[in-house]
């Protein structure tokens, strides 16, 4: 939530301000703005709304200053407005500040700082680190004036006051700051919201998010919570807050910056759909073995997991968000029943305040396909604190599931399962979903084998069935995306629909539901099927499309039936089905047809027309599909 970008070097420092922000837009586009200093002065320029409107502003204005720093924002503290938009300035207009997170003391440094006499222009939080920077550096220089020999083991006082003012916050934040009388040097801060520093040929980048640095440099160094960095064209100095010098080297990237591209897809959402079969490939390649005999090894899982972390271990519970609160349910029903383990999915965000008793022999999974979800890593990093005392075992039964292994979570968590997925640039997830489902196939395979739950063939079948996946959703995307596109004009006016799934494709009724509702803007529930007679089916009539996912296996005829419940209320039917079912087109008005496949196999392939349906709709509505409004990729305030 928020990007922040900052450059220092030789290069006009707004052209590459603005690329970096463009880059990081899906954090947040409420608004944007940036500050660079030359000569004596901050010169900052802002604009409510998405960045073109700030390239508008912009446009035709050189700027020579070679070091500046830029901001999109996810509007907490104070509304949309353009007095709002970072970066903020002191009073003096010396000292510009963009912040990622929440200043959760600000309310006190507000009231302190008014009484001092400094005059707040927004209504932020953020506003008051630039005027607290400026106090405290008035201090120091006034020790300085008063005691000329005084000896200030800092290596600037723009470090010192910062340094300071960081101390006075309490909360989550990543913080660039520059000063116009310190203009060689670039201060920034990281206290639970990401920062990585990016190491140029005589220049130096930093950013909340490495897309905005790659198309730079792949030399890249990653701050920790509680670390300030010093950035001047000698190089970066990096400090913990109560400033010891620390020794750290940068690490090599090994992505490519060509994935952040479109490639001739009208959204980054469609492509990322598209990508999708690619995706399972890779974690296919990554999670399993196959040259495996049971002679080789245990499992034919190959996580790369320390065996303590799964020996022993007698429940599951995973701590998520949004759709990877929904993954983690397909790996419930996997963990359940490949590995029987009883398994409990809590949203992190109430876990937080409510969290489940303690239990020992129990392995705690995050998942995020970020690394950076607040309310995930808050959650992960309180249970790892109960557990400080637990046994040895019990402390180390954490695990991340994530896209993003050099996230916080990388640092929050000793093991990780990387999803594979690259970098996904649409809001709505999609291809980092299906990752995720993957990672628990995996998972939930590995521990039902090792448990000697899962017999070695049924694991076979299993991993075997999982390697048709990707040509069953080639097969969707060839055959059913035209028909779905034309469906979804049907669709353009209608305000609620319901999904409908059972079993392991419940998570993809909901995640169904969540799709339409964020890019398109519509109405949307998902229910298991035999829950509507119970309530929502008082909703439906002839204006509310049901939409069932009718999987052969354990639920096929629970779900027909229940959907033939709907029918009788007047709702348009729309049916997931397997091509291969002949009486689909009389029960269901609209029928997207997937390659059939076991059930405990289905989810993925079930997700995808779903995707589609959302997609077409959204796009039929001329919304904005990549960046929906109000939302964020990744949401780093609590
Ligand atoms: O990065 P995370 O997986 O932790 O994100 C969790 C949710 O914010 C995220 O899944 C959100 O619900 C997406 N917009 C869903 O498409």
């Amino acid at each position: 939530m928020c990007g922040i970008v900052g450059y220092i070097g030789m290069q006009a420092a707004s052209d590459i301000l603005l690329a970096g922000l463009q880059k990081l837009e899906y954090r947040g586009y409420d608004s944007a703005g940036i500050a660079t200093v030359s000569g004596d002065r901050v010169r900052c320029v802002r604009a409510k709304g998405k960045l073109e409107n700030l390239r508008q502003k912009l446009h035709g204005q050189d700027d020579p200053a070679t070091i500046g720093i830029g901001h999109t924002r996810w509007a907490t503290h104070g509304k949309p407005e353009e007095r709002n938009a970072h970066p903020h300035l002191d009073r003096d207009a010396h000292v510009a500040v963009v912040q990622n997170g929440i200043v959760e003391n600000y309310r006190e440094l507000r009231e302190e700082l008014t009484a001092k006499g400094y005059e707040f222009l927004s209504d932020t939080d953020t506003e008051t680190i630039p005027h607290l920077i400026s106090d405290c550096l008035k201090s120091l220089k006034l020790e300085s004036l008063q005691d000329k020999h005084a000896e200030h083991n800092e290596p600037s006082l723009f470090f010192a006051a910062v340094r300071q003012a960081v101390s006075r916050l309490e909360g989550a934040f990543a913080i660039a700051a520059i000063c116009a009388d310190f203009p060689n040097e670039m201060i920034v801060v990281r206290q639970q919201a990401p920062l990585v520093i990016g190491f140029g040929q005589g220049e130096l980048f930093c950013a909340s998010d490495t897309p905005a640095i790659v198309p730079h440099t792949r030399a890249v160094l990653n701050l920790e919570n509680g670390e300030i960095g010093r950035l001047t064209p000698l190089g970066v100095e990096i400090y913990t807050f109560s400033g010891h010098r620390l020794a750290k080297m940068p690490r090599l990237l090994d992505w490519n910056p060509v994935a952040v591209e479109k490639h001739g897809f009208r959204h980054f959402m469609l492509k990322e759909i598209h990508e999708q079969p690619g995706v399972i490939r890779d974690c296919l390649a990554a999670y399993f073995d196959s040259h495996w005999t049971p002679e080789t090894r245990v499992s034919p899982v190959t996580l790369g997991l320390e065996d303590a972390l799964l020996e022993g271990v007698e429940s599951v519970q995973v701590l998520a968000c949004g759709t990877s609160w929904h993954a983690s349910l397909v790996g419930k029903y996997l963990l359940e029943q490949l590995a029987e383990l009883p398994t409990q999915v809590q949203y992190a965000s109430e876990f937080r305040y409510s969290p489940a008793p303690m239990r020992s022999n129990t392995l705690t999974i995050g998942v995020t396909q970020s690394g950076e979800t607040a309310d995930t890593l808050a959650a992960l990093d309180m249970e790892r604190e109960r557990r400080a005392e637990a046994t040895v075992a019990d402390r180390a039964r954490l695990l991340g599931i994530t896209n993003r292994p050099e996230s916080s979570l990388g640092q929050l968590v000793p093991n990780i399962i990387d999803t594979h997925a690259g970098i996904e640039i649409g809001v709505a997830a999609t291809k980092t979903f299906v990752a995720q489902v993957m990672a628990f196939y995996a998972l939930a395979i590995d521990l039902g084998v090792r448990r000697g739950k899962l017999d070695v063939d049924r694991a076979m079948a299993l991993i075997d069935g999982l390697r048709q996946v990707p040509n069953a959703i080639e097969t969707i995307l060839s055959s059913q995306e035209d028909r779905i596109e034309e469906l979804a004009h049907d669709f353009s006016e209608t305000s609620d629909f319901i999904f409908l799934g059972r079993g392991i494709n419940f998570p993809i009724a909901l995640e169904g539901a969540l799709k339409l509702k964020e890019i398109s803007y519509i109405h949307a529930e998902g229910y298991p099927a035999g829950e509507m007679k119970h309530g929502p089916i008082a909703l439906l009539d002839a204006r509310v499309p049901v939409v069932a996912i009718a999987m052969p296996g354990s639920v096929y005829d629970k779900v027909l039936s229940n959907a033939q419940e709907a029918k009788a209320r007047d709702a348009r039917l729309i049916g997931v089905v397997p091509d291969n079912d002949p009486n689909a087109s009389e029960l269901f008005d609209d029928v997207l047809a997937v390659p059939a496949i076991d059930e405990v196999l289905s989810p993925i392939v079930a997700s995808i027309p779903l995707q589609l349906l959302s997609y077409y709709i959204a796009a039929r509505r001329g919304l904005d599909v990549d960046q929906p409004r109000n939302l964020a990729k990744s949401v780093t305030v609590e």
